[in-house]
Parts: C-alpha cells; structure tokens; sequence
C-alpha cells in the first residue's frame, strides 16, 4: 500500500488553504460609489487617493497609477528615453513582462544569469554584460528577495544606466530605512489578480525624480499637461477609479495582512529546518520588511530521489499543499519564444538575437526546471496549524521519494519502452 496521496494514499490535507483575493464591505461600498459617481475613470478621486497613499506607503514623492504591472515597465522605459539601438538587462529569471517591455519600446533585453543564493539578477553577471550600448538595468525583487540593490546601483552610477526597479513581487519591501521602488531611477508595481495587493489588474509608478514624474504623466495619459502646465506626449495607459476603489481597502489591510505572513513563515521556516533535502530562501541583512508574491524553496534533488521536479510538485499537490515551479527562464519560455515569428523588428535585425533566444543562464535553468519550489503569499495568511501540514506535506514526499522512482522512469523513456512500462502496470 502506498504512502504517496499521489500513488493513491491518504493525504495530509483535505482542507482547502486561504483563497485570494480577500475582498469585503468596503470594496463592496467603494465599487458602488464610483458606479453612482459616474466618474469611471481619468484621473478621478479614488485613483488620486490611492496614487497618494501608495506614495506614502512606499516612501516614493511621485507614484503614478497605471492600467497593469506590464505597461508600467514600458512607460518607464519610454521616460528614461530607451529605445531603439539600445540594450537593457534582465534577469533570466521573471516573468517574461520584464523583457517584454524592452522589446516593446524598440530596445533589446539582455538575459543575466540569477544568483544562487536569493534567484535575483547576479551583480557579476550585469557587469558581464555592459557593452557601449547598454542603457538601463531591470533588477527584479522576485519570490520574496530583494536584489542585490547596493551594488547594482554602484555599477549603474559608475557605467551611467538607470536602473528601473521590478516590484511586481514585493509590495511593502523595504531595503534598511527605504522602501522598494524608490532606490534606483523608477519602480514598477503590478496589481494583477493574484498578487499581494490586487485591483483585478493595475500597476504603479513610483519615482523621486519629478522630470520622470511629468514624463510618465503624458505617456499615461495622451499627453496631457502635468500639474505645472508642462505638455507630454503619450498614449492611454490609465486605470480605472473601479480599479483603484478595490486597491484602496487592499492597501487599507495590508500591513495587518504581511504582518500575519511574517508570523507565519516565521513558523513555516521552523518546520521546514527538520525536512531533508529542502531549504527556504533567506532575506538579506539589509532586508527589514519582506513584501511578496512567490516565497522560495529550494530542493536538493538527490534528497528527493532525483525525481524531476513536475513529479515533486504534483505529489505534494497531491497531499493537498498547492505547491508550482518559477517561472521559466524567459528565453525558453513559451510565451516568449513565438515572438521571434510574430514580432516585426527593424531591417535586418535578427528576431533570435533581438529576443536573446541563443542566450545561456544555467543558474536560472536550473532553479527554474529542476531546483525551485514556491508558495504563493495567501497560503501564509492562514493558521500555524497550515505551515505544519505544508512542511509535513513537503516531508512526506521527500520521505517516499522512492514510490515515485517509477513515474521518474516513464517521464524518461519513449515509445515502446513506455508502453511497456504502462502495460506491466508501473509508472501509470
Ligand atoms: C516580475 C513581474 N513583472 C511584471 C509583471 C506584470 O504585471 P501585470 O500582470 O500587472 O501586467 C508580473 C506579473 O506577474 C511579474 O511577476
């Protein structure tokens, strides 16, 4: 009899963990007010009281809402003055809306490797990577971390690049006494669906530079004058104040909600040290808040039989812990690659080179297809009895490796050899 939910034993867990979004009266109310206002959008009362209280929030002097986290990223690009010609660096490693961005404004990402230690862009790696054509860097805070921001902003003042900040991940992340967002030239903040602090989709920009301030303001907004009557030029990028009457009641409970994930991994990471095989991410010294989306978990695969990674996660999802892998490298990933067909580049360009689909990040490829395991943020807002049974889950799998030996073998083989495996009753 097996053990393994996954081989037909008993799971861990029967209960369903803490669903997002957590929505309630107050959203409710809000919502109805701008249905009866009549002001839906441009610019109206909740959008202005968000983009203010977020600025406080973050500690940034101008935050600009816009209509999602994708967007935000080009509209920063544009403000920086990036474009065609030019290069920007990204980590491999993110959800591929980072590279997007710079492939959208005319420029070319430049994939960098990730460290070992917190998935983040590896310094070493930007340095690597400058050539007289780089402009702009997009360090990503990705699955609980916050990158290495000391020294990429050291090697962005010494090579003269911006350094536009991804905090899609990490609202409410703070770097010593500064918030995230605010340390390098802009941040970018998505507020899609499934993230910490969610509209349904929005995103922000946030800025100590009152020229980008003014810059952002007219590309998000066709062009209309900033507040001191300066003309812009630029599209329609704006949110709704339907949006922004669902983000003002997230914000409202955020602290409270972090403050219970803080608790929780807290808790979570105690289990975790009596499982074999598997470690939890750990902030930086200078992290003193830790905002997130995804929160990592590294597995050694050996501990774990050297089943491949899709075959971990589907047993620990089988024992009831809603458990998925990082995202793909961006350069392999299926959402990225069709681009080399479907985008027009300029003559003569070449559609592999200009997606850097030849690139070669063996740190991110690793982590991403073989080593990294993540729980999403609401997960963590549940009780102390819920991080017990995600460490146990996880430590029931690694215990049983060895009943998913057979699975590991059929994902190896092809042809015959499989149907013969199906046919003698293993590995189905
Ligand atoms: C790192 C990162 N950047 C950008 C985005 C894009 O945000 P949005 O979904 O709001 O467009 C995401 C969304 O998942 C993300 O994870």
């Amino acid at each position: 009899m097996a053990n393994l939910a996954l081989k037909g034993g008993t799971p861990i867990r029967t209960q369903p963990f803490t669903s997002w979004p957590i929505v309630g009266d107050e959203e409710r109310k809000l919502l109805l007010e701008v249905f009866d206002s009549g002001v839906w959008s441009f610019g109206g009362p909740k959008e202005a009281e968000f983009a203010k209280k977020f600025g406080a929030f973050t500690g940034a002097k101008e935050s600009l809402c816009v209509s999602n986290g994708s967007v935000s990223l080009e509209i920063a690009l544009r403000a920086l003055g990036v474009g065609p010609g030019d290069e920007v660096i990204v980590p491999a490693l993110t959800w591929h809306a980072t590279a997007w961005a710079v492939v959208q404004v005319g420029a070319t990402p430049v994939f960098a490797d990730i460290s070992e230690k917190d998935w983040c862009i590896d310094p070493a790696q930007i340095r690597a990577k400058i050539t007289p054509r780089t402009r702009a860097i997009i360090p990503v805070h990705l699955y609980a971390q916050i990158a290495e921001m000391d020294e990429i902003l050291e090697i962005a003042k010494k090579n003269s690049l911006f350094v536009l900040e991804d905090c899609a991940h990490t609202h409410g992340s703070r770097w010593g006494d500064q918030g995230v967002g605010t340390l390098g030239n802009i941040g970018s903040f998505s507020f899609q669906q499934s993230k910490g602090m969610t509209g349904g989709e929005g995103g922000i920009l946030t800025t100590n530079d009152e020229e980008l301030a003014w810059k952002i303001y007219g590309l998000k907004n066709c062009g209309r004058p900033w507040r001191d009557g300066r003309a812009g030029f630029g599209g329609n990028y704006r949110i709704t104040e339907f949006q922004a009457a669902v983000l003002l009641p997230q914000l409202e409970r955020f602290e409270k909600q972090l403050a219970t994930k803080t608790e929780n991994i807290r808790i979570f990471r105690e289990h975790l040290e009596k499982v074999t095989g598997i470690t939890a991410l750990k902030p930086k010294a200078r992290v003193t808040r830790q905002g997130l989306y995804g929160f990592g978990l590294r597995l050694d695969p050996a501990a774990f039989g050297n089943v491949p990674q899709d075959i971990i996660i589907s047993a620990i999802k089988a024992e009831g812990v809603p458990i998925q892998a990082p995202y793909n490298v961006v350069y392999k990933s299926g959402l990225w690659t069709p681009g080399a067909k479907l985008v027009k580049f300029e003559k003569g360009a070449n559609p592999a080179e200009r997606l850097g689909l030849n690139s070669d990040c063996p740190i991110a490829e690793r982590i991403s297809a073989k080593e990294g395991l993540v729980l999403l943020h609401h997960l963590f807002l549940g009780t102390a009895a819920d991080m017990a049974d995600m460490a146990n889950a996880i430590a029931k799998v690694q215990s049983n490796a060895s009943e998913l030996r057979f699975d590991a073998l059929e994902k190896k083989v092809t042809g015959a050899a499989k149907s013969f495996l199906r046919k003698v009753g293993i590995g189905a």
